[in-house]
């Protein structure tokens, strides 16, 4: 693979589409292989617009806008970042040719929709996952958990994130501000919301899979140590790198994630959510991109998650392998107010083994994630508990 020289007609160039945290770190690992990277996202300084050779504000569900931008850059690399995005045209980009969309457009595709990916995972692969119907009316969606998925079960819409519009419905009386909830707070209203039975898990873990080539040129998969997290209301809020696990839960958690990627395609890294209980194993979900979660990679292994995917991208060899045990804690907003400002981060840093992240973002809201605090130690336990006292250090308050 050739490299050209940014800001030249040689550039090698990659198109962010969104430009968050994520986004901004995979900035960072191509720009130090030298690749010109051009930020695109629905608001202006957005984390990734801050390390970007150039940046865009567009509304990236409209299809015309994000043809024009792409027509306007002609990027070698489309680098997808979240999943609100107008993936028709993407596919319409994808088989006009000479450009690589990353892992590819169908992967996009199916994974920004979980009926897409529930059908290829539990109907086409056979993989295990969560009792699950979908529902466009109330009465469907009824029907199906008097039919089988039962109680406790969760109610989402088939597009959203970060826990959107998401319940968990323990009773009857529950289901309908459930329905209600999902209805209004889905990204795009596909008509359908999905019940999934709930599953009474041990652990759950994000596993990152990386499909990249090896020394031969072909494509090979590797996997990360697995990562725990803790959620709530749907949004990661700690995570740590390895979770311990039994050597069957990790075989069928590896089986799992390989079947998925593999059957989604392409190169680069993705973040396979799944459910665990002793040597049982179903999948959730997965990002065909870095995960929130896997930030915690930062300081945990030598290649970090945005590195790893950048090095897939690119066609170079990747190295999954855990350098310490990590772990993150995120930073919330805590108040709804533009132009923020950071306090503490000298006694957060002085918390041994820690970093902090500020995102940069210009506006904060109560639950927007500002930042991160990582820390290492020479276990899970102590490196969360750093990681959480870092992060309980940092304070966010209105420009006054
Ligand atoms: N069927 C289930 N059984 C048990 N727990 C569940 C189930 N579905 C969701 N959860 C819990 O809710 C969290 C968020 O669910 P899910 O990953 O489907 O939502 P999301 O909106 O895609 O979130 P994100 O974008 O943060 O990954 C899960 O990580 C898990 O903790
Ligand atoms: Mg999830």
């Amino acid at each position: 693979m050739k490299i050209g020289t940014p800001n030249s007609p040689t550039a090698t160039k990659a198109l962010l589409l969104g430009s968050g945290e994520l986004g901004k770190e995979v900035a960072i690992s191509l720009q130090r292989y030298g690749v010109e990277v051009i930020a695109v996202d629905r608001y202006g300084h957005a984390p990734a617009m801050q390390v970007a050779h150039r940046s865009h504000v567009i509304d990236m569900t409209d299809p015309v806008a994000v043809k024009a931008v792409i027509a306007a850059e002609k990027p070698d690399f489309i680098v997808p970042e979240l999943e609100a995005i107008a993936t028709d045209a993407l596919a319409e980009i994808e088989a006009e040719g000479g450009v690589n969309i990353v892992p590819n457009a169908r992967a996009i595709q199916l994974t920004m929709n979980r009926e897409g990916i529930r059908q290829l995972a539990a109907e086409q692969l056979g993989l295990p996952t969560s009792k699950y119907a979908f529902a466009e009316t109330f009465e469907q969606l009824r029907a199906a958990v008097d039919a089988g998925i039962g109680y406790p079960c969760f109610i989402k819409p088939t597009m959203s994130s970060s826990g959107k519009g998401q319940t968990m419905v323990k009773s009857p009386e529950q289901l309908q501000a459930a329905w209600d909830y999902a209805k209004a707070a889905g990204r795009a209203d596909t008509g359908k919301v999905i019940v999934e039975a709930k599953i009474e898990f041990d652990f759950e873990i994000t596993l990152l899979t990386v499909r990249a080539l090896d020394t031969e040129g072909r494509i090979a998969t590797y996997f990360c140590q697995p990562i725990g997290h803790r959620q709530e209301n749907g949004d990661y809020r700690e995570s740590w790198q390895p979770q311990s696990m039994s050597g069957n839960a990790i075989a069928l958690s590896q089986q799992i994630a390989g079947k998925v990627t593999e059957a989604l395609g392409g190169l680069g890294l993705f973040g396979v959510e799944l459910f665990v209980k002793a040597d049982r194993v179903w999948f959730s979900e997965v990002s065909p991109r870095p995960h929130d979660t896997g930030m915690v990679t930062m300081v945990s292994q030598r290649q970090s998650e945005f590195d790893l995917h950048a090095r897939a991208i690119l066609g170079l060899p990747v190295n999954t392998e855990l350098d310490k045990t990590g772990a993150s804690a995120v930073i919330l907003g805590g108040i709804d107010a533009e132009a923020v400002v950071y306090q503490g981060l000298r006694r957060a840093l002085a918390v041994a083994d820690s970093e902090i992240r500020l995102f940069g973002k210009p506006e904060a809201f109560v639950s927007r994630r500002m930042g991160v605090a990582l820390a290492t130690a020479d276990n899970v336990a102590d490196a969360r508990a750093k990681a959480v006292e870092a992060a309980s250090l940092i304070s966010i308050s209105a420009a006054s």
